[in-house]
């Protein structure tokens, strides 16, 4: 019986990645189920019953569809974050989760970017706005996108400072990028500060108004992280009190409506995640996911496993 691969996308990829991931599992003699903008939980727990493995972007791969999963032996989350997929549930049940680390970062990296700028010119609307060169720019989590914003800020003449513990400051320094000792010290020196941090247990509603009010006057945050790591109390507060504070975020906080009202020009929320929404990105991802489960099927290959 041939093998059977779900690609479970409710934010489906470009037409090019996909005809890409059916071609490398035709050529491994694999069965490619397609299940794209489901709106349906469902069709997800019913399409995952005989497939041997999975795709998926940000759809979740919650314990319930992993016991829907009878056959299913590996799950790849194509993208870099992966707080969506049960890891217990999926190890309780023997099964490999990965991720495709790197694949989508310059995407993410450009629309941080593209964030900054869209804060700094009022949302192209009146007014005049600001340039980013000469402001400095402060990378909080210094790892496959903080290095790419990292970069690309540099050449548009910012002066770049990171926090990331698991970095060491040499490394950061052989890149010209200054290690801030602490996150306070990050946020209180920097002008924008870009956030690349994991939503997990320890960084959930992290950034709180005690962080954010370390801020410098006129700063601005931008999120193409997780939602979940501000804590959203924090953020209507400090917003509230300064006016010149701005923010911008992909995906919009739970309090988009109220905000959005609010804070006008001083902030941007996006309705769906969109980082990753390019067809660049999606074939990278697309493909090197559908790489690691033929590499595993075949090979038993684990690189990329998150649940060791
Ligand atoms: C990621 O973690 O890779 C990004 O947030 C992109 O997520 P998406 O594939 O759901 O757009």
């Amino acid at each position: 019986m041939s093998k059977k691969v779900l690609l479970a996308t409710e934010k489906p990829f470009a037409k090019s990645a996909v005809e890409g991931i059916k071609q490398i599992f035709d050529a491994a003699g694999y069965e490619l189920i397609k299940l794209e903008k489901y709106t349906d939980k469902a069709d997800f727990l019913k399409a995952v019953t005989d497939v041997d493995a999975m795709i998926i972007r940000s759809d979740k791969a919650s314990s319930e569809v992993i016991a829907a999963g009878s056959r299913l032996k590996v799950i790849v989350r194509a993208g870099a974050g992966f707080d969506n997929i049960d890891l217990s549930a999926a190890s309780a049940k023997g099964i490999c989760a990965m991720n495709t680390p790197g694949q989508n970062s310059n995407a993410v990296a450009e629309l941080a970017i593209g964030m900054m700028i869209y804060l700094a010119r009022n949302k192209f609307t009146e007014g005049n706005g600001s340039e980013l060169k000469g402001k400095k720019l402060g990378i909080h989590a210094y790892g496959n996108v903080g290095k790419l914003v990292a970069g690309i800020a540099r050449g548009m003449g910012m002066g770049i400072y990171a926090f990331d513990p698991f970095v060491k400051a040499e490394a950061m320094a052989s890149e010209n990028v200054k290690a801030c000792s602490s996150i306070e010290e990050l946020y209180s020196t920097c002008d924008y500060v870009s956030l690349h941090i994991p939503a997990n247990e320890k960084t959930k509603k992290s950034i709180n108004y005690d962080l954010l009010s370390k801020m410098k006057k006129g700063a601005t945050l931008i999120n193409t992280a997780r939602k979940e790591v501000i804590c959203e109390e924090g953020l209507k507060k400090i917003m509230t009190e300064r006016e010149d504070f701005k923010y911008a975020t992909d995906i919009a906080p739970d309090c988009h409506a109220e905000i959005v009202e609010k804070f006008g020009l001083r902030y941007h929320g996006t309705k769906k995640k969109m980082g990753a929404e390019t067809s660049e990105a999606n074939i990278n991802a697309g493909l090197a996911a559908a790489r690691q489960i033929v590499a595993f099927l075949e090979k038993g290959d684990r690189t990329f496993q998150v649940n060791k």
